[in-house]
């Protein structure tokens, strides 16, 4: 049967070029979402992205821009806008890490996590909200990360932005709760996505043995929980944070 849960939405999902954002765009147009897919800098991988959508006779539209500018930020959410006439799903999926021990930790890797994973979201959210306000409905996902609910050694700024975006969507969420708008965070834990599999086999059997399900997730996993809280069926769950980490920090 085929899964029209979302016609008639559009969607913006930011760092779609690859990973967890591309699975989500590509989730959210199976399910008949147009969707917006922002890319910083990997026109080509976001092309294909958008390309592949298409193919399989979805909408999808290519937008430039980094997230944590503000002019770049409003000129994405315009471009959905006065493309598709509204918006009412955004995905802050963009983010970044420049781990290091907090003694080596620089003040640039500091701003450059904290402006993409945490201002980005902001940027973005703030220039969505009055079109979902106006429209009486609407729902921000914010990706988070389990880092940002346990910490974790060499990502004090990746943490600390993380814990951020989840104060974020719990304040948000108060604000636009009564516009039946409804903002959560996901929480993922290790996501077999470019990142994981770099790793070494030794760390990655150290997480492994960490993580309870014995396996990492997939960018699927998560596309699943943003198609949840997209359904008419989470149009109560408003101002949550859902880990995805097989059991990792239950
Ligand atoms: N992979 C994991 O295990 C994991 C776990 C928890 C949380 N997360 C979070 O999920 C999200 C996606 O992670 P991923 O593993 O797919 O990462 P990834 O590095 O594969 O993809 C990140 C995407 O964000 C884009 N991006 C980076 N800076 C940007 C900017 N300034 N403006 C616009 N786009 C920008 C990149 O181009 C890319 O498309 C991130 O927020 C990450 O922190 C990932």
């Amino acid at each position: 049967m085929p899964d029209s849960s979302l016609d008639g939405s559009v969607a913006l999902v930011t760092g779609a070029s690859r990973g967890i954002g591309a699975v989500v765009a590509a989730r959210l147009a199976k399910a008949g979402a147009k969707v917006g897919v922002n890319y910083l800098s990997s026109r080509d991988a976001a092309a294909e992205v958008v390309d592949s959508i298409k193919r399989r006779g979805g909408e999808a539209m290519l937008l430039e821009g980094n997230v944590s500018e503000e002019t770049a930020a409003a000129a994405v959410v315009k471009q959905v806008v006065d493309e598709w006439g509204h918006v009412n799903i955004l995905v802050n999926n963009a983010g970044i890490n420049r781990d290091r021990l907090l003694m080596r930790m620089t003040s640039d890797d500091w701003d450059q996590v904290l402006d993409v994973d945490l201002k980005g979201a902001f940027l973005c959210t703030r220039h969505v909200i009055p079109h979902l306000i106006r429209q009486h409905s609407g729902r921000i996902i914010n990706i988070s990360s389990v880092v940002g609910i346990s910490g974790n050694p060499g990502q004090a700024n990746y943490a600390a932005a993380k814990a951020g975006l989840i104060g974020f969507t719990k304040a948000v969420a108060r604000e636009v709760a009564s516009r039946n708008v409804t903002v959560n965070a996901l929480a993922p834990g290790y996501i077999a996505t470019g990142m994981v599999e770099q790793l070494s086999e030794d760390t990655r059997q150290r997480i492994l043995d960490r993580i309870p399900m014995g396996k990492f997730g997939t960018p699927e996993d998560v596309a699943e929980a943003v198609l949840f809280l997209c359904s008419q069926g989470a149009g109560y769950i408003t101002g949550q944070v859902l880990t995805i980490d097989g059991g990792m920090i239950a």
